[in-house]
């Protein structure tokens, strides 16, 4: 009998496999690095084949790591860093060029043209994303257009298209030897190429990039009773394990979160910021920059649907004042050096350092610190910085209490569940419940990524038997009440927003 579930957590600069047991409770894990390749300026690219070689790594070394073998593991999911973009070739398996990363911008000019006509509004409307160059058809373009011979074997049928959870999912089940060609509602739904009513591709978006259907994987839900398929016989991990559940990283935390209830939401503090406010079988479309995708589907279950407040810029915010300026030496300093003063002295950072993301999508806009005088120091830009990543959730926050009460639907959160690595940062969390004005709260078990794939592959094989049982796992390990004077938040949002005014038309 098979007691634990494994979770492949495939991210921007780092790839683990977590196993879980029945409550939820980490058994084992194992995480590797991979190579950040920049080739020039706004461009982001990983090798699709160093990532397959890591994911096997980490999974051969979690399972020893216990002495695990394939038959204690009842499921295993995935989850994965989205809109990165992989082609390859289905013959020999070789990507036909570097995966290009969510975060380049080489495809601004694509995207740009797209709203240039009417072309962008279909998107907008039919994906319930803008065209930007975040998301992924506009790389598989790319791709098309600048590969030697892609077009050519594209037409052949001979390439395919994938996120990373297709890519792994693909070799993982066989490669060139009847690998499956899969992915899931929520990957798909960062594409610019899926109805979100139909959870189909779209034959007019899919013309919009001159991308033929022939290369793209099956759309399938995110736990799926049928499994996608299984693992191969032998490495990585020996035996033929079913792969059910697959989600974008930021949907898994939302299941990890155990977010089922519409008006239920998560904030998770990485790199960047993502939040997400389930909003139920209700498709709310954003007038507020806001992004509208798929949370999750559990087997036939009707789809959930979400709006996601993405931002670009926050725990690498606080990496900028370590490697750049030099003034904390850990990311953990930071909480000491803001904590020694009161307030910022009436400084504010925006951190627009790849133009702004939600709610403003500026890709003109570039970081500012103003307010600025003699007084001021390190650690008013420390507190500022921390400040920074808060002002960017409410930003947010705001735009989702705004576009449901639009949609007839007002949803506003009575807490904010939070992860990730800047929610150890006691100080940064209080700022937060200060700044938004709600409770925020932090589970126990901080990997809630790994745990959603996890409980979306073991709901798909009954290891689990409902969203109730996974309900009864979560627990809170610490929560920040707000503490500032109405006035106080107030005048401080309305400082950030002049701020925010100062970043934007910065360049061309
Ligand atoms: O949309 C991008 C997001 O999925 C990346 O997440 O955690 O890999 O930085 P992360």
């Amino acid at each position: 009998m098979a007691d634990f579930v494994g979770a492949v957590d495939q991210g921007t600069t780092s790839t683990r496999f977590m196993v879980f047991d029945h409550d939820g409770a980490e058994v084992a894990r194992h995480q590797l690095e991979h190579e950040q390749i920049l080739p020039r300026a706004g461009w982001v690219e990983h090798n699709p084949l160093e990532i397959w070689e890591r994911t096997q790594t980490v999974i051969a070394t979690t399972l020893a790591k216990q002495r695990l073998q394939a038959s204690d593991l009842a499921a295993i999911g995935i989850t994965n860093q989205r809109e990165t973009t992989v082609v390859w070739n289905r013959r020999t398996g070789r990507p036909v060029h570097n995966a290009i990363v969510w975060q380049d911008t080489r495809t601004d000019r694509i995207a740009r043209a797209l709203d240039r006509d009417g072309r962008g509004d279909t998107i907008r409307q039919r994906a319930g994303i803008p065209p930007a160059a975040y998301f992924a058809a506009g790389k598989v373009q790319w791709i098309l257009e600048n590969v030697d011979g892609a077009r050519e074997s594209a037409d052949k049928g001979d390439l395919a298209f994938g996120t990373i959870d297709t890519w792994l999912l693909w070799n993982l089940t066989g490669g060139t030897d009847g690998g499956v060609h899969v992915t899931d509602v929520t990957n798909a739904s960062r594409t610019m190429l899926m109805d979100l009513e139909t959870l189909d591709w779209d034959d007019e978006l899919l013309g919009f990039f001159d991308i033929p259907r022939s290369m793209l994987p099956e759309i399938r839900p995110s736990s799926d009773p049928a499994f996608y398929g299984t693992t191969r016989k032998g490495a990585p991990v020996g035996g033929e394990v079913p792969l059910s559940g697959a989600l974008g990283d930021q949907q898994a935390a939302t299941v990890g979160q155990v977010c089922f209830n519409p008006g239920e939401g998560k904030n998770t503090y990485g790199t960047g910021n993502f939040m997400i406010l389930n909003t139920g079988e209700q498709i709310v479309r954003s007038e507020s920059g806001l992004l509208t995708t798929v949370a999750y589907q559990l087997g036939d279950a009707k789809p959930v649907y979400a709006l996601e407040g993405s931002i670009a810029v926050t725990g690498s915010a606080v990496q900028w004042l370590r490697d750049q300026l030099g003034i904390i030496s850990g990311a953990g300093d930071v909480e000491r050096l803001a904590a020694s003063v009161d307030d910022t002295g009436g400084l504010y950072f925006v951190p627009a350092f790849s133009g702004l993301f939600a709610p403003y999508w500026r890709p003109d806009a570039r970081g500012a610190i103003v307010g600025m005088s003699r007084y001021n120091t390190g650690a008013h830009l420390a507190r500022a910085t921390l400040e920074a990543i808060c002002y960017q959730t409410r930003d947010v926050a705001d735009a989702m209490t705004k576009d449901t009460e639009a949609a007839g639907v007002p949803m506003e959160l009575s807490v904010l569940k939070v992860d990730g690595g800047v929610t150890a940062n006691n100080l940064c969390m209080q700022l937060q419940a200060d700044i938004l004005d709600v409770p925020v709260s932090r589970p126990r078990v901080a990997e809630t990524t790994a745990l959603g794939a996890a409980y979306a592959a073991g709901l798909a094989t009954g290891f689990w038997s409902g969203t109730q049982e996974l309900r009864a796992n979560w627990q809170e390990s610490r929560r920040w009440e707000p503490s500032w004077s109405v006035k106080q938040r107030e005048d401080g949002y309305a400082g950030w927003r002049k701020a925010v005014e100062r970043t934007l038309d910065w360049v061309d």
